[in-house]
């Protein structure tokens, strides 16, 4: 009976619903930007104000010198039901380039079954699934059927470093038996996937200097090394004709796939047709020996996310540039050590600077790879609500991106994470026109709703 008043609930509710999405989304919460430091805050009230609104309780705004966390809590279910504590992020990446994007990113826009909008997928949309699901459940029943306690960090985008100290420094607030956190896609609208595994991460910018400032290059080219050009070098160097990664040392702590592994990820139904459709690449490319959803969820990678030096504005100039520079990031797989790698990445690119430059690492954040059983009690749970509401039963995979909070809150809270993702492979996280496919927000909600159904 209950169960049919939230259904109706749900379905009278969509309009309201997504329309407090699109007003959480309006907020431009770019954690990457100084310029955005109150939209984030402006974002994590908006939250706070939200879960209030709702009937959560001890409801808080925690601010840090970086970006605030918003943590909320409703415990009455009783003692002998588990604590599910919900994790989700409320800041969001630049927009860069902005003038790809078909409407603007902080106007979302309903386009077919998609909204559009930066964060729309990666973390708003998903983290108010729960909210929506929680809504639901209080508005119907006046209760939850779990304890919830909710946290949700302002800086995902940024490498986490206020919620990575927050968790270990309060163990008995966020204790809880399982964690559950939406920020990840799954294979297709009909075929669920939860992840068991995410990839860690390495991140650093390097500066090759050559002469002590811009030349003519007609007066110096030819008898001075280009920066540009000892750059490119340099980054070329990093891998071998393979597509395996040359920094010596790099592979040395990978812990090997074992044969069951491969067998069960050779099962999941995305290969080298999807990644093209998805991507829009010509071909796939990657480390010899591996399939695509080995490359990308269980292999680590080293990768040029940026690049730049000299003239690059319109027109043309006839320069050397004294300085070029490139950002880094590296994937990282269980049980490689992101100071180790950096370390590694640090003592290689030394190793082979020619002596015409100078070469500088800086290192920006880091964390180590998750990796989750597949048995545990709570997955299982969750695969069951995936499959009443999908109609499909969600296949386990390991998935490229990174949340670098999952293995702290795994070590320090000792308890499953359950990465129940309700995004899609092309949602267009980070990049322009990201979207979240409206169908799966509303099936999400109730994915939540029979989750906590199936766990309790
Ligand atoms: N939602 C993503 C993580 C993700 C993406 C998981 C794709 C699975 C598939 C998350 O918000 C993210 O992008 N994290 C950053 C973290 C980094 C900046 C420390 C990432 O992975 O680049
Ligand atoms: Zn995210």
């Amino acid at each position: 009976m209950t169960e049919s008043a939230t259904t109706s609930f749900l379905a009278a509710a969509r309009a309201a619903q997504l329309a407090r999405l699109v007003e959480w989304l309006r907020i431009p919460s770019i954690s990457a930007l100084p310029a955005h430091k109150q939209d984030v805050r402006a974002a994590a009230a908006w939250l706070a104000a939200e879960l209030t609104r709702i009937g959560l309780e001890h409801v808080e705004v925690i601010d840090s010198p970086i970006h605030p966390l918003v943590y909320a809590d409703w415990l009455h279910a009783g003692p002998d039901r588990p604590t599910v504590l919900i994790y989700g992020h409320f800041d969001v990446q630049p927009v860069d380039p902005p003038e790809k994007w078909t409407t603007p990113p902080f106007e979302p826009t309903v386009r077919g079954d998609d909204l559009f909008a930066r964060g729309a997928a990666d973390d708003k949309g998903q983290t108010y699934v729960h909210v929506a699901a929680l809504e639901a459940l209080l508005a119907t029943t006046g209760k939850l059927p779990v304890n919830v306690k909710f946290i949700a960090e302002g800086e995902e985008e940024f490498g986490g470093a206020t919620i990575n100290a927050y968790v270990p420094a309060h163990p008995d607030k966020l204790a809880a038996d399982v964690c559950v956190i939406s920020d990840t896609h799954m294979l297709s609208p009909t075929q669920p996937s939860i992840l068991y595994g995410l990839r860690g991460m390495w991140s650093g910018e390097v500066t090759v200097t050559g002469a002590a400032h811009d030349l003519h290059s007609g007066s110096f080219g030819g008898a001075i090394h280009n920066a540009n050009q000892a750059l490119a070098e340099l980054l070329a160097a990093l891998h071998n004709p393979d597509g395996s990664v040359a920094v010596p040392g790099f592979y040395d702590d990978v812990r090997p796939l074992a044969a069951a592994e491969r067998a069960a990820l050779a099962q999941v139904p995305y290969g080298e047709a999807e990644l093209l459709h998805e991507s829009g690449a010509p071909a796939a490319w990657g480390e010899a020996g591996y399939t695509i959803v080995e490359r990308i969820g269980a292999r680590p990678t080293l990768e040029i996310n940026g690049m730049w030096g000299g003239f690059t504005g319109e027109g043309f100039k006839t320069v050397i540039p004294g300085e070029a520079r490139a950002k880094l990031s590296c994937r990282l797989v269980p049980d490689q050590n992101p100071a180790r790698i950096g370390a590694a990445i640090a003592a290689y690119l030394q190793a082979i600077a020619p002596p015409t430059v100078r070469v500088a690492l800086r290192e920006y954040h880091s964390g180590p790879a998750f990796l989750s059983p597949i048995d545990d009690p709570a997955m299982q749970a969750a695969a069951r609500a995936y499959a009443r509401v999908f109609g499909a039963k969600p296949v386990f995979t390991r998935e490229g991106g990174s949340i670098p909070v999952a293995a702290v809150i795994q070590q320090t809270l000792g308890i499953p994470i359950i990465f129940m993702g309700f995004g899609l492979g092309d949602d267009n996280l980070h990049a322009p026109n990201e979207k979240f496919h409206l169908p799966n927000f509303y099936r999400g909600i109730e994915t939540v709703i029979a989750f906590f159904d199936e766990l309790r």
